[in-house]
């Protein structure tokens, strides 16, 4: 079940490696800036996990860090990334089971991907044995309030946009998964989105069915959820807009 979610999640992606590339929330925002922050000449190698059209990848070359690994499972996904960086190396592959040795990595990214993955913590205990000691590990991904009626509304929306969307989940949750596979959190950051809900839609390509679903979830939501989620109309297209938390957790491997 899990490995026909998975390959699900690496098909859905794999034919929309050009939309994401050309992305704009995706080719900017603070999560790149942190990742210039954080590695440098000597954090090498760095593995992007769930690398898509490499941008995260991309801003971790430019810090002179190499190997730069852009990993993922669309293998369109890593052809588009290594062309657009052709200083990267693509290997494609899990998350949840990375083809990378043990101890032998000084820096691992993710970004925008946790979330299309169906077991996170194994995910973190595979960060945390590629990590050599002191390595360190940036994760990037949206995240939901601990309320769970808010929770539950922000992933059947995603969910409706995008059945590959397994779940995102509290700050919280996220930490104490690190604390439990041995990382030790050292800094969180969170930023708010704009999801502008057309080319939200436009990247995953939705049936009719799917859209319509999405505008009703959007423009029927309940007071509590439009304060949450700052839902709006956009007094430019008309068309319905929200707010995301999106978080930027720094730990390590312990020496
Ligand atoms: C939103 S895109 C990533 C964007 C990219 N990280 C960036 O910064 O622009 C999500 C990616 O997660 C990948 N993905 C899906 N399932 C995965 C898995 N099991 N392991 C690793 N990556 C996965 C998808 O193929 C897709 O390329």
């Amino acid at each position: 079940m899990t490995a026909d979610r998975k390959q699900a999640a690496a098909d859905a992606f794999d034919s929309a490696a050009s939309d994401y590339l050309e992305s704009a929330v995706h080719r900017e925002g603070p999560g790149l800036d942190r990742l210039r922050e954080v590695f440098d000449e000597a954090s090498g190698p760095v593995v992007d996990v769930g690398s898509g059209a490499g941008h995260a990848a991309a801003a971790v070359v430019e810090t002179g860090a190499e190997p730069v690994i852009a990993l993922d499972p669309a293998p369109s996904m890593v052809r588009t990334a290594v062309t657009a960086t052709p200083a990267l190396e693509g290997v494609l592959g899990d998350g949840e089971r990375l083809p990378i040795a043990t101890d032998s990595v000084g820096g691992v990214t993710s970004r925008v991907a946790a979330h299309h993955l169906p077991n996170p913590r194994t995910f973190l205990e595979e960060v945390n044995r590629i990590l050599r000691p002191g390595g360190t590990v940036v994760l990037i991904d949206n995240v939901v309030p601990s309320e769970p009626d808010l929770a539950t509304f922000y992933n059947r929306l995603e969910r409706t946009r995008d059945p590959t969307h397994v779940a995102c989940y509290p700050l919280e949750q996220w930490r104490q998964w690190l604390e439990t596979v041995g990382l030790v959190p050292d800094s969180v950051t969170t930023f708010r989105k704009t999801l502008a809900v057309e080319p939200w839609l436009e990247r995953q390509s939705p049936s009719p069915e799917r859209r319509q679903s999405v505008f009703r979830l959007l423009l029927e939501a309940e007071e509590d959820l439009i304060e949450a989620f700052e839902i709006e109309v956009s007094s430019e297209d008309g068309l319905p807009q929200s707010l995301t938390t999106t978080a930027i957790i720094t730990a390590r491997n312990p020496d």
